[in-house]
């Protein structure tokens, strides 16, 4: 059933370069269900299908769900398979770093996502740093420990607060910011008595730097790059940015925090020497690089590195990518972004909220009905995330980020405006979202 909360599909026009027909995403967030929904609006593509999905998916026009997990490499393999299908999209980090883009390739398909190798810009921070520090590439500086004792000597050196970062994935929440030499080091007996498993074995410590983040997104073959408009996070749970970091309450693109010459500098400072350092070590990157940058007084300065889209940057950013986004696509997973026709980027404002769960980040309340939707309006979308639609075929809460309300506009306070009027449609018990995201472009 297509989503009357979706605008209805222009019939977009094929764009030149090879289209894929039928399209693979893989995953079952927020950020999964805009890609689905930004690729089968594509002129060209026939069918996208999405799986895991969530409560959301099905209600996609043009999209199809499956329930075969992230985890099953051989299920996808199959599934590929079965569909036909002509390009993969794995839209989280934990599949790539289990190789599962290596799998499907290896299996003569075109995947846009790196290999195991590639995802180490995310799935290993010392790794990452020790590339951004061989190719010149600005960042923080920062030593490496793998026991406390080691780790302990570098602060008493250093005698100052540090970050302290789990050098593996900990789904966003290995990184203490600490305000003090007593809390680095509480942060760094907890990571060594196991809070974060098998990723806190290894530490980063870094120089605390300041200046306001923003993400960027390259669109990378291998060897060339495409980059995509700035988003901003919210990561902070509360109004104000106060609280615990979160997955990301909202977001809103483009950001005039870089504007286009400073986006082209980050290109060459950071972007291309990323993916050229890539290169010397022998990784053809075939996905998105995504910086996410802190604004310091010195300048852009690499905070970490992720090996997929931002997610809710990627449900910000879809709704202003073009019909050939496709195309775009599939000419990374085959090397010759040279051949893909240019993306084109819509001139408007993009804003996102966020709805999550009583509880969120902590442990959540689930299996409430999500009842209302917005109006249907071409310039607003509502991607799901953490739900799920039940055999009765009722969507209920089933995460931590349930909902993100998108909205485009020729300004930021209209596109707000809208997005959080659409929020004021739907409803699920317990529902909680920031009424600030975006305070940073919003003049009402
Ligand atoms: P990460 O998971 O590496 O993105 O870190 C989570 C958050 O911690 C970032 O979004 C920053 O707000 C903060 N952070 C990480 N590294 C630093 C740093 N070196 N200096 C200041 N803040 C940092
Ligand atoms: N929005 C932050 C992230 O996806 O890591």
């Amino acid at each position: 059933m297509p989503d009357p909360a979706a605008p209805p599909t222009p019939p977009a026009p094929a764009p030149a370069g090879r289209t894929p027909r039928r399209i693979l995403v893989v995953g079952g967030g927020g950020r999964e269900n805009a890609l689905g929904w930004a690729l089968a609006r594509c002129g060209g593509v026939e069918a996208v299908w999405v799986s895991p999905g969530n409560g959301g998916t099905a209600e996609l026009e043009g999209c199809h769900q499956l329930s075969v997990a992230e985890t099953d490499h051989d299920g996808l393999l199959q599934a590929c398979a079965e569909h036909a299908i002509e390009l993969v999209v794995v839209g989280p980090e934990a599949p790539l770093a289990a190789g599962l883009a290596d799998r499907l390739r290896g299996a003569g398909l075109a995947v846009f996502g790196p290999g195991a190798d590639g995802a180490l810009l995310e799935a290993s921070k010392r790794w990452a740093k020790a590339l951004m520090r061989e190719a010149g590439i600005p960042t923080a500086g920062h030593w490496s420990a793998t026991s406390a004792a080691e780790a302990l000597v570098i602060l008493e050196q250093q005698n100052r607060p540090l970050v302290v970062k789990a050098d593996g994935l900990a789904a966003g929440k290995g990184v203490t910011v600490a305000e003090s030499v007593a809390e680095t080091r509480a942060a760094i007996e907890e990571a060594f008595a196991g809070r974060f498993g098998e990723a806190g074995t290894c530490l980063v410590l870094e120089e605390r730097m300041s200046g306001p983040e923003v993400s960027v997104f390259a669109l990378c073959d291998g060897e060339r790059m495409v980059l995509l408009p700035p988003a901003q996070d919210h990561k902070r749970i509360g109004e104000g940015d106060t609280g615990p970091n979160t997955g990301g309450m909202g977001a809103y693109a483009p950001a005039p925090l870089l504007d286009a010459a400073a986006l082209e500098a980050v290109r060459r400072q950071v972007l291309e020497p990323t993916l050229a350092a890539l290169r010397q070590r022998g990784i053809d990157y075939r996905g998105v690089i995504y910086a996410g940058l802190m604004l310091t007084p010195e300048g852009p300065s690499v905070i970490e590195y992720n090996c997929r889209f931002g997610d809710p940057e990627c449900e910000t950013l879809m709704p202003l990518l073009g019909p050939e986004l496709a195309a775009v696509l599939l000419a990374c997973a085959e090397g010759c972004l040279e051949a893909a026709p240019s993306l084109t980027i819509a001139p408007h404002c993009s804003a996102c909220v966020i709805a999550a769960a009583a509880g969120y980040p902590g442990t959540v309340r689930q299996g409430d009905p999500i009842e209302g939707r917005p109006a249907a309006d071409q310039h607003r979308q509502l991607f799901h995330a953490g739900s799920r639609r039940d055999a009765d075929d009722l969507c209920r809460t089933s995460g931590g980020r349930v909902l993100a309300m998108v909205a485009q506009a020729d300004d930021f306070d209209t596109a707000f405006e809208l997005a959080y009027d659409g929020l004021a449609q739907v409803h699920f018990e317990g529902m909680t979202f920031r009424r600030d995201i975006g305070h940073q472009v919003r003049q009402r």
